[in-house]
């Protein structure tokens, strides 16, 4: 970025006048602009100003309260801006210490007296609460797309997996095999869920707090659901103390990033554990893996390791604000400021953060042959040989525990399990071929199960809840 377009306050200097010069006979000072201006981050706000600053303009003509002229080159003064931003060329002055003061500032310099009329019946406090909606609703829901875009790697690779299995794990002990796409579809299941939870978060923040004024609405005759309807919220506040202090979108926001990030991050630890030597069940492509610096052999897993370790900033981020925002009074207090790096944060770090796997999991290489070695130990039958007691009419609590009996013999007297089920008076030959390898991935056939006999109806719903969430977004 060139340097104009690199806001920065430790340069001081206080040029050119202040929003509120006429109460004060003195400029701030340096340390007041280094400790509150915002400008270093939330210069990131400026497409999201100019448009609620360019409705509020056209309410305000439309609306009489200004000229049309003075409308006019109002908002011919903000396209300029608005063309100086996307050229990179908008220069900051040092008393520029938020986006806002920053635009409105410029609008002056090029409308002259017309600019000074942008800022009737409008203040800050609603204008920066219209500028982060609208690019919440903006960014969450490209997050959203983001978040379909790995959900759809998951399940291309579950389609590429057929019916390669491993072994399920609970307290990260072998359990039952799964199917490979049963276990990838796990976590596109769990992306879902976060895609509705962001889709559902953007729908609430639907809302234009523009006409709130700074706190109490306006002596003079403004129309804050033209202003809404020029933006495209789909709603307009009702209380105005509530439209400028209300940041539960950014809580719920936060929210909504940090349950993607805590999902990127459990399957981030999968990862890490399926590309050890122990488990060997993938392999990266060397494009998403890191060497290390001393040790040649080394192929590290440094995107899933982060997928998890990010996680604990994207948790910090919304426990943040919601300690900021515990207490305040109404309405507005300079502390809801504190709302925007965390939620910056959390977008940039979750966005990278899908892509980076997306990527990585796209590029992987499965080892089936070691996932199958691993599913077909005998004891993964264990559950399978009860059951079978049970289809002929053993209690379960009994046939689990004739089963559990089986297999501690087996472990005593280091016999093959199989061997004592195929001996077993009750249980013999035809309870001993469920240990053929890959029997029991395919007797997983209930409802929402791991075989290949459910599979089929569970990839159509995951692709129908999909199109209904891309028809949402549409
Ligand atoms: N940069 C400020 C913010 O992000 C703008 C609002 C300042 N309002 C005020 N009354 N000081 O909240």
């Amino acid at each position: 970025m060139p340097n104009s377009m690199t806001p920065d306050h430790n340069d001081s200097a206080n040029s050119s006048k202040h929003l509120w010069h006429g109460r004060f006979t003195e400029a701030p000072a340096d340390s007041l602009m280094a400790f509150t201006a915002s400008i270093g981050f939330d210069v990131r706000l400026w497409r999201d100003d100019i448009a609620g600053s360019t409705a509020h303009a056209e309410m305000l003509g439309a609306t009489g309260v200004l000229p049309r002229v003075d409308v006019d080159a109002i908002v011919a003064a903000l396209r300029q801006v608005e063309s100086e931003f996307v050229a990179g060329s908008f220069v900051f002055v040092a008393s520029d210490e938020d986006i806002h003061t920053a635009i409105e500032r410029r609008v002056t310099e090029i409308a002259g007296p017309a600019g000074a009329k942008l800022h009737t019946a409008r203040s800050r406090n609603d204008q920066v609460a219209t500028a982060l909606r609208l690019f919440a609703k903006r960014e969450l829901t490209a997050t959203a797309r983001r978040t379909l875009a790995l959900i759809d790697v998951l399940d291309r690779r579950a389609d590429d997996a057929g019916e390669a299995y491993l072994p399920g794990y609970t307290h990260l002990q072998r359990a039952q095999p799964v199917l490979l796409s049963h276990h990838l579809r796990a976590h596109a299941w769990a992306l879902v869920r976060d895609v509705d939870r962001l889709l559902d978060a953007v729908a609430r923040l639907d809302v234009s707090p523009l006409g709130a004024g700074a706190l109490a609405g306006t002596s003079l005759p403004i129309d804050p659901r033209e202003s809404q309807k020029r933006l495209g919220f789909a709603r307009v506040f009702a209380n105005s103390l509530d439209a400028v202090s209300d940041r539960d979108f950014v809580a719920e926001g936060l929210f909504a990033l940090a349950m993607v990030g805590l999902h990127l991050s459990r399957m981030g630890e999968e990862w890490v554990l399926w590309t050890t030597e122990e488990f060997g069940f993938a392999s990266l492509s060397d494009r998403h893996a890191t060497g290390s610096s001393m040790l040649p052999q080394k192929k590290n897993a440094d995107i899933a390791e982060l997928a998890r370790g990010k996680a604990g900033r994207l948790v910090g981020n919304l426990t943040g604000l919601l300690t900021t925002m515990k207490g305040l009074p109404l309405a507005y207090n300079r502390d809801l400021q504190e709302d925007k790096e965390p939620f910056f944060d959390s977008l940039d770090q979750v966005n990278r953060g899908l892509d980076a796997l997306a990527e990585m999991i796209a590029a992987a290489s499965f080892n089936t042959d070691a996932m199958r070695v691993a599913a077909d130990a005998p004891a993964a039958v264990a559950t399978d040989i009860a059951e079978w007691l049970v289809a002929r009419g053993m209690p379960f609590r009994q046939a689990h525990a004739k089963v559990g009996e089986l297999v501690s013999r087996s472990l005593a007297g280091n016999t093959p399990l199989v061997d004592l089920v195929r001996a077993d008076a009750d249980l013999g030959a035809d309870a001993a071929a469920l240990f053929a390898p890959g029997v029991a991935v395919q007797r997983r056939a209930s409802h929402g199960a791991a075989g290949p006999l459910a599979a089929v109806a569970q990839r159509d719903e995951l692709r129908r809840t999909v199109a209904a969430l891309v028809a949402r977004l549409a």
